[in-house]
């Protein structure tokens, strides 16, 4: 992780913090507000890992398929048992409500790290919700997440403890890799970057796939051909020490097809240009989003 300013996960996969014995969990008891995409794909990676203990709360009917062995779910937060102390409360809601949603889990702030995931909200604008003193970490993570194959850039704030930083840690290395930054404006990059990324590919895939339709190639084919050359490279990077660009190279023999198709997409700088125009985009449009 080239970027981490503080790669906790690297050097301490498994945390520390000190706390009681948790019966064979790796995670202290937690609290997730808000189950949908993004809570959800967390909650498999932390249950993979051995999570044993968690509430969800939701109010969509959907949340109700989170219900597992020691995983519960209420629509509200005023159904959390009385004595239900959560080290960690870890908001995957849209950022549009978090104004109306947090400050319901203020009186958390004593012992617990709260963890948010939303786009754009700042650790100043997340702790005048929470309280001043609260101990928080702002998140950015990605949809790959699903599947153990997210990256997560994480900054924390000035209350966060040492251990809390390290169960903040532990959390996020659960659905993949993480990087911590400590300055908080990176994060709009980073939304830019692999926040959105994965909706690029995902173009991709599309367009390679329509591509092959215009060629004539049966419908299925191109389907078929547009995913697995994707999910393919993508594991193909994943395996090789090479730099993308090399893999590149060697895909590309001297005046063959691929350096034809190549030729087009770099024609007048176009590729590159347009992939560094939509990131500042999205970059401008995540400082936009800040509050
Ligand atoms: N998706 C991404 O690629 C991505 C990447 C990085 C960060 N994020 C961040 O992750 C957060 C969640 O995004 P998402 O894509 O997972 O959205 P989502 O699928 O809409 O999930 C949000 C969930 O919160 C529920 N909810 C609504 N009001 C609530 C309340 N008062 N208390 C608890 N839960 C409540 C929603 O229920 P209803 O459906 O009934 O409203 C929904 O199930 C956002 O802040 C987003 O910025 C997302």
């Amino acid at each position: 992780m080239g970027h981490a300013e503080w790669p906790i996960s690297e050097r301490s996969p498994v945390i520390e913090t000190g706390a009681p014995a948790r019966g064979g969990s790796p995670f202290p008891p937690l609290l997730l507000v808000g189950g949908g995409r993004m809570g959800s794909a967390l909650l498999a990676g932390w249950r993979d890992r051995g999570l044993s203990q968690a509430i969800v709360i939701d109010p969509s009917e959907e949340a109700a398929n989170l219900v597992a062995p020691g995983i519960e779910v209420f629509a509200l937060p005023h159904e959390i048992p009385t004595g239900f102390t959560p080290e960690a409360v870890v908001f995957a809601v849209k950022p549009q409500s978090a104004l109306a949603v947090l400050p319901s889990y203020a009186r958390f702030a004593g012992g617990a790290v709260f963890i948010s995931i939303m786009a754009g909200k700042t650790l100043h604008a997340v702790g005048q919700m929470l309280g001043v003193k609260a101990a928080i970490v702002r998140a950015m993570p990605n949809t790959p997440a699903a599947v153990r194959q997210g990256i997560t850039v994480a900054v924390a704030g000035c209350h966060v403890s040492n251990s809390q930083h390290l169960l903040a840690d532990s959390l996020l290395a659960a659905t993949g890799q993480i990087a911590w930054v400590n300055d908080e404006s990176l994060l709009d990059p980073v939304t830019a970057i692999s926040g959105g990324g994965p909706a690029y590919v995902f173009l991709l895939a599309e367009l390679l796939e329509q591509a092959g339709l215009a060629q004539g190639l049966p419908a299925d084919l191109a389907r078929d051909l547009a995913r697995q050359t994707i999910i393919g490279s993508g594991a193909l990077l994943a395996a090789s020490t090479e730099d993308a660009a090399n893999l590149r190279i060697a895909v590309t023999s001297p005046n063959g097809t691929t350096e034809r198709a190549l030729a087009v997409l770099r024609a007048d700088d176009a590729w590159p240009k347009l992939v560094s125009q939509a990131i500042d985009a999205a970059t401008k449009r995540s400082r936009e989003l800040q509050d």
